[in-house]
């Protein structure tokens, strides 16, 4: 059983499909989250843009803004969509809570607001990879996501 959302957050927010209308107002978002630490990073307007637009541009895009109540961008989740033999998934490939707003729950609200969403669309999993011993991993984990002992990631230079 996956963790609910409490039932009363702090802040008014309502978590909506991604619409390109938002794409300014959502990598502003993302540079200003991930120049924090841990993470330190210096996303440049167009690479974050990029990232965004290579992610949702696909027909497999299943992507959700976190919209406060002027629908500014608080956060969002932007994922795709997989096919394997007997299931469907979600890898998601970014995450976010404006660093204004974390430790407030709506990480947790947007993550169960998009299983529900996932639920109805009859698929079976979310699946991502962050890095070990970040915030982000202990989020995760009280979020309902467990690490698979059986997989492992690889990579290699081209
Ligand atoms: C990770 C992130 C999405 C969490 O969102 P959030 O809204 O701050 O998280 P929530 O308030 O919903 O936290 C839910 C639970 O997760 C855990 N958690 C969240 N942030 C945590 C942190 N910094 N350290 C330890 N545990 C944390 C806690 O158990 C928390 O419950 P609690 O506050 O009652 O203890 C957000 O902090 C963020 O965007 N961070 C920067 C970007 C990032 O790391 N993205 C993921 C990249 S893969």
């Amino acid at each position: 059983m996956n963790p609910e959302p409490p039932p009363c957050l702090a802040i008014p927010c309502k978590v909506m499909p991604y619409e390109p209308r938002f794409i300014e107002a959502a990598a502003q978002c993302l540079i200003e989250t991930f120049a924090q630490p841990p993470w330190n990073e210096n996303w440049t307007p167009d690479f974050a843009r990029e990232r965004i637009e290579l992610i949702t541009c696909s027909p497999a895009s299943r992507s959700w803004l976190l919209l406060g109540d002027r629908d500014e961008v608080l956060g969002a989740l932007f994922g795709r969509k997989m096919r394997y033999l007997d299931f469907t998934e979600l890898f998601v490939d970014e995450l976010f809570i404006s660093h204004r707003y974390q430790r407030q729950g709506l990480g947790r609200q947007l993550i169960a607001e998009v299983s529900r969403h996932l639920r109805d669309e009859g698929m079976a999993c979310m699946v991502l990879n962050t890095e070990r011993d970040y915030p982000s991993e202990q989020f995760y984990r009280n979020s309902g996501f467990e690490q698979i002992e059986s997989i492992i990631m690889l990579y290699r230079n081209v």
